[in-house]
């Protein structure tokens, strides 16, 4: 489906929790309030939603959450979210911590690619950047090269924050010794992302420069998402930017979110949302449900406003909308 300003809607991102078993500061801190259980769309909800979504073209999903492997039967709901017919792709994004004793379920379920959250490879700055002890940096490094061992599509995904700049280059090492991509996240003002003191990515470019001095933009499209991606011919995988503060990349937006609690949001920033959930548990019938979802589309705004703080209406975590 189209939106009013010709934009195709083919992707959706699906939250299945919003409980992690990390705080990381600009997503999760300390204190979140969690939602009820009851509250939490079921499986069943969530692939009704999937169906309805399909119908009208939506043929890509990014499961997310919170922590998706927290949830008990991810695997299983990823496998049955890959085999609604029609859908094309579903990939996961994680902080991969969970992810080892899985892989097994989550490669018979047809995943097509993984992103692993990975801010720091040092182990003390991690446990600081997560706002958990006695986690370290090398388990999710590990499960991006378990991840890539077995053939997955992986990228990282690190947020560009000013305590780990000194991480910026090793991180971006990664796709020297890998074939992963490596992106880098301009910290968005959601929730307590506003409070955190980012890098932005022109500074990241610059000091990567410095390491890769052919690193240049390809035109190429690594998938769907936000991110502009940089080569070089001394790395095998490529280096992204979300630059999602300092540019604007919504005139390409592809993509409506489902919250753990049922709401589809037409855009990350606002607070506009049709509530899924009391259609769901209230009888509604397909068409209903359909028509949710097109209204959804039909109010996808022109662009975030993420420069200008002030505007964003959104106030729940990235936790609790999903990234
Ligand atoms: P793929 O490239 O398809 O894997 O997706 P992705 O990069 O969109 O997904 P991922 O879950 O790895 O998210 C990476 C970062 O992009 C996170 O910080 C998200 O919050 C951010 N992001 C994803 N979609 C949007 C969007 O529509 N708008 C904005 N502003 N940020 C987004
Ligand atoms: N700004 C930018 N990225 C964020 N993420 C979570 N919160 C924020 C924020 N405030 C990222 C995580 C994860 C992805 C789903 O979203 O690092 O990689
Ligand atoms: Fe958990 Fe990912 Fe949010 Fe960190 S960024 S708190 S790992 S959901």
């Amino acid at each position: 489906m189209t939106d009013r300003l010709g934009r195709t809607i083919d992707y959706m991102r699906v939250s299945v929790t919003d409980r992690c078993n990390l705080r990381c500061k600009y997503c999760m801190p300390h204190g979140v309030r969690l939602a009820r259980h009851r509250d939490l769309l079921t499986y069943e909800e969530l692939l009704r939603v999937c169906r309805t979504a399909v119908g009208l073209g939506i043929v890509k999903y990014k499961l997310t959450g919170g922590e998706p492997l927290l949830r008990r039967g991810f695997p299983e709901f990823a496998a049955r979210v890959k085999g609604l017919n029609g859908v094309e792709q579903v990939t996961l994004t994680t902080n991969g911590l969970l992810l080892a004793p899985q892989l097994d379920a989550l490669c018979s379920a047809g995943l097509d690619g993984v992103n692993i959250s990975l801010d720091t490879l040092r182990n003390e700055e991690y446990s600081a950047v997560t706002g958990t002890d006695g986690v370290c940096a090398d388990a999710a490094r590990q499960a991006v090269e378990l991840c890539v061992r077995r053939g997955m599509r992986v990228k990282v995904n690190a947020v560009l924050l000013a305590e780990t700049c000194a991480d910026i280059v090793p991180l971006a090492a990664l796709a020297r010794q890998m074939p992963v991509d490596v992106r880098f996240i301009e910290p968005m003002p959601i929730g307590e992302g506003a409070a955190v003191k980012g890098i932005s990515a022109e500074i990241a470019l610059s000091l990567l420069r410095r390491q890769w001095p052919d690193l240049s933009p390809t035109e190429e499209k690594r998938v769907n998402g936000p991110a502009r991606y940089y080569a070089s011919r001394e790395l095998t995988g490529r280096i992204g930017f979300i630059n999602a503060v300092s540019h604007c990349f919504c005139a390409s937006c592809n993509r409506v979110r489902l919250t753990s609690t049922g709401l589809l949001k037409p855009c990350l920033c606002y607070d506009t949302a049709e509530d899924l959930r009391a259609l769901l548990r209230g009888g509604a019938s397909d068409e209903e449900l359909e028509a949710a979802v097109r209204r959804t589309i039909e109010k996808k705004p022109r662009a975030h406003c993420f420069s200008r703080a002030q505007y964003v209406t959104e106030h729940r975590s990235m936790s609790q909308i999903g990234g």
